[in-house]
């Protein structure tokens, strides 16, 4: 099987009026940030799928990659680089040359949320765009979902029942289509300051994907 090309949101996607209107107002007051749906970034013939929520306000939404620039990317980065997924140094920009072998990150929200909260409408419409990031890894084996709202909608896009994949922190689910699916608490400043998600709490999920792809 080839890996085919996915479908990215257009820069200028319209298929949520709040997001759009949110989008337009960044780009008067933040011309030089990039202000519209993030795309994933990464190695197409990944193994491993890693599935955020959506971009952060002065993180991914400014420097237009996944997890750049902001706190939740600082754990996530050195989780990849302490696992093997990437080659270079994470600069927190994307022009720090940083590569990343056998994984690729997306978000189940391609566009930033006002208050980092998407509401339901939003998650169903960018869900197609999830699902069609899965379907073009041809060499995909595990997906990790960070936090419950990645999680659900990721379960849903594969048309399966939340009631029989509940959310928790390092949850494994070997599902229909042959993907293991390993979950996370979404590594965000938040979870990581009140220690609900710890570094070695997210490095052990990193750990048994590593064992699991390399299999
Ligand atoms: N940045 C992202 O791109 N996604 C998240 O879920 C959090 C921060």
């Amino acid at each position: 099987m080839t890996t085919k090309p996915f479908a990215e949101p257009s820069r200028d996607c319209a298929l949520c009026p709040r997001l759009r209107e949110f989008l337009l107002d960044l780009r008067e007051k933040h011309p030089d940030w990039h202000n519209a749906p993030v795309p994933s970034f990464g190695d197409p013939k990944a193994k491993l799928l890693i599935i955020g929520l959506a971009p952060g306000m002065q993180g991914a939404n400014r420097t237009g990659r996944p997890f750049t620039g902001d706190w939740a990317g600082d754990l996530l980065y050195a989780a990849i680089n302490e696992y093997g997924f990437s080659k270079g140094t994470y600069g927190a920009e994307v022009d720090d040359g940083l590569t990343l072998h056998g994984a690729m990150i997306t978000n189940a929200v391609r566009c930033l949320p006002p208050q980092n909260k998407p509401v339901g409408a939003e998650i169903n419409t960018c869900r197609p765009f999830l699902l069609d990031q899965i379907e073009s890894m041809s060499s995909l084996k595990a997906l990790l979902c960070l936090g419950k709202i990645s999680h659900d909608s990721t379960v849903r896009a594969l048309g399966l029942k939340l009631k029989d994949y509940p959310f928790g922190h390092h949850k494994i689910y070997d599902l229909p289509s042959g993907l293991r699916l390993y979950t996370s608490y979404h590594c965000s400043r938040y979870n990581t300051n009140t220690k609900r998600l710890t570094e070695e709490m997210f490095n052990s999920v990193f750990k048994d994907i590593r064992k699991f792809v390399d299999a």
